[in-house]
């Protein structure tokens, strides 16, 4: 079974350090949301169902640690608490879904004392976290039909396990599909430069035996040509209104050189990761990060000191190159606007 990278128990989140992954398997433990915050910007915790989890146990954890008079007083401390989790990323959309939701389960329960008042808000953040497991197994389920009996699967960055509550969302159509007996070849690129291909997706599905090759992300165009590559599936950080999709930096020429190659390019992703908000991918903020993540390998220098770097973490892939985007809710296929308004509707009731 998959790893759960964020477990809770006895009031303290441990979230395995995905920074150090293959090296070192090490867990840290958080109370405050403050050291949430922090692990939600320094990495330890990554992928977009899975700050998402984290930001709703930081939320609780303000929340427990709120001495208030009445609900008022309650909302004024609780409310910064939850824009300093909101700053720590800026495109995974899955972030602000939480937030929203626990600031929505705290304004429903206003009426409670505080002490209720706070585990209400525990008990959502527990039930983020276990239904972000669920809905990815039924992602599983609606995606796993579109690989043949037998597939080479090309995926980018790390959509699994790790990037969530647990099982994942296209590496948990990966298995799925291995479950249900379909014999997948997974080629995991190794997503500079953070290497979340290399270093998490190839080790989770490593663990679980599922047949991993990893190669450099700029040998996939050669494995299309070479009919290496049935399919490629992706996650996301954010599908706008009609469809384009905001993943890890490089997704982007992936699907241009599958369309290039006639192979369908897959986006699994929850409900919560579409911002019917947004009309189309180029309103998407795009996070930028540290340029010693370009210029280095660890401590190894590979640039020279003082080059120019430019770092963005992220694509928008636009939609009329995604063949399908699967949800627990079901497929969307073809007419992007309709049909996410729809699965998020049916999703909704
Ligand atoms: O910078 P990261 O590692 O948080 O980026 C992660 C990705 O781009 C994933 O593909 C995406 O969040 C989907 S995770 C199910």
């Amino acid at each position: 079974m998959a790893i759960k990278p964020i477990l809770y128990e006895d009031d303290v989140c441990r979230m395995i350090d995905q920074r150090l992954l293959p090296a070192q398997e090490v867990w840290l433990d958080y109370t405050t949301y403050q050291g949430v915050a922090e692990a939600i910007y320094t990495m330890v915790v990554r992928g977009a169902p899975a700050i998402g989890v984290a930001a709703a146990f930081g939320a609780s954890f303000a929340a427990s640690a709120i001495d208030a008079t009445d609900y008022d007083d309650f909302e004024r401390q609780f409310i910064p608490c939850c824009d300093v989790l909101a700053a720590t990323r800026p495109t995974a959309v899955n972030l602000f879904w939480a937030l929203d939701r626990m600031k929505k389960v705290a304004r429903a329960h206003q009426g409670l004392p505080l002490a209720e008042l706070q585990q209400r808000l525990r008990d959502e953040a527990i039930e983020i976290a276990a239904e972000d497991v669920r809905i990815n197994m039924a992602m599983g389920q609606h995606g796993q039909v579109l690989f043949g009996q037998q597939a080479q699967v090309l995926t980018h960055c790390n959509a699994g396990a790790l990037a969530t509550g647990g099982y994942g969302t296209a590496l948990g159509v990966i298995r799925a599909a291995v479950e249900a007996g379909k014999k997948i070849e997974v080629y995991a690129d190794e997503t500079r430069p953070f290497w979340q291909g290399a270093r998490l997706t190839a080790w989770e599905l490593q663990q679980d035996q599922i047949p991993v090759t990893v190669i450099c992300d700029n040998m996939a165009g050669y494995l299309m040509q070479q009919g290496k590559i049935d399919a490629v599936i992706v996650g996301a950080d954010r599908i706008t209104a009609n469809g384009d999709v905001a993943n890890k930096i490089g997704t982007y020429t992936v699907a241009v050189l599958a369309k290039e190659h006639g192979i369908p390019f897959y986006v699994a992703a929850p409900l919560s990761t579409i911002d019917l908000n947004l009309a189309d991918g180029s309103q998407i903020p795009i996070e930028q990060r540290d340029a010693r993540e370009v210029t280095h390998c660890g401590d190894q220098q590979l640039a020279p000191a003082g080059v120019g770097v430019y770092n963005p973490a992220f694509d928008v892939t636009p939609a009329r190159l995604v063949t399908a985007i699967i949800t627990e809710q079901g497929i969307g296929q073809g007419d992007y606007l309709t049909q996410l308004a729809q699965l998020v509707a049916k999703g909704a009731q």
